[in-house]
């Protein structure tokens, strides 16, 4: 499967997200709050170890299923289910094309963590376009991403690289930016051109995209309003437009 992360990213990726194995409360607070139907069909999109699709099933959601890019995530997510019995249906899919879900599909939809900062800027519209695609009417959606005013020195950080990429002859991607921190360690590379972009995004900015596509916004909160542990996260829920 085509993907938008370099070998490093993804090795990166694994090492960082394929051992989780509970979600944490912010997660729990937010799928509490919108799982009104159990009887009902939920999906949730860069599963990685599958962590928050097997909380949606031990909550008694009738039917789960998860995706995510990376196969590692996707074969680790399926022995996992293997060891636990769980019925939750997994596949290896990228979030702009969801070619394995029919139209009108489910009725709950988690973007949680940082999948859709994952997504190329550019790319985004057509995320969200398949979230509307694959959701039912009454279908309801709840968004997570990076909070680009969550760090002071995110505007600094972009006019560094920004710099550095035009000294290397690169025009600069919009509010893309590379991990601080690999696997513990300070990312020497930051200031490189090839290095994988988390977007960031300010949480007027984000609603007024998310409308533009085709969503209503029910809620939204910067992270730090629900718990600390997810302060560097903005969180819409929405339906479609009607
Ligand atoms: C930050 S990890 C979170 C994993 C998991 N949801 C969890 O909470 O432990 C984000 C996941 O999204 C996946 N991902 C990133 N971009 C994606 C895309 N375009 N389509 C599908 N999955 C994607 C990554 O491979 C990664 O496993």
């Amino acid at each position: 499967m085509e993907s938008f992360f370099s070998e490093d990213y993804e090795a990166h990726t694994i090492h960082n997200w394929i051992d989780r194995a509970n979600v944490n409360s912010t997660e729990r607070e937010l799928i509490d709050k919108v799982l009104k139907n159990k009887d009902s069909i939920a999906m949730e999109a860069g599963t990685g170890s599958g962590v928050i699709a097997f909380y949606l099933e031990s909550l008694g959601v009738k039917e789960v299923h998860a995706f995510d890019i990376i196969e590692a995530m996707v074969t680790k997510a399926r022995n996992s289910a293997k060891e636990r019995n769980s019925k939750v249906n997994f596949e290896q899919a990228n979030a702009i094309a969801l070619t394995c879900y029919a139209d009108s599909k489910f009725n709950y939809l988690f973007y949680l963590q940082q999948v859709l900062s994952m997504v190329p800027y550019k790319e985004l519209p057509s995320a969200l376009k398949e979230g509307l695609r694959v959701g039912s009417d009454d279908a309801t959606y709840v968004f997570s991403f990076m909070d680009f005013s969550s760090r002071w020195y995110n505007g600094l950080l972009l006019f560094l690289r920004g710099i550095a990429l035009l000294l290397q002859g690169v025009k600069p991607k919009y509010r893309g930016i590379p991990e601080l921190v690999v696997d513990g360690k300070y990312n020497f590379k930051f200031f490189g051109k090839n290095q994988f972009c988390i977007q960031w995004y300010r949480l007027r900015e984000i609603e007024a995209l998310v409308k533009k596509m085709g969503y209503q916004v029910l809620e939204s909160y910067s992270g730090g309003q629900i718990y600390s542990n997810s302060q560097q996260n903005l969180f819409l829920i929405c339906k479609k437009k009607v």
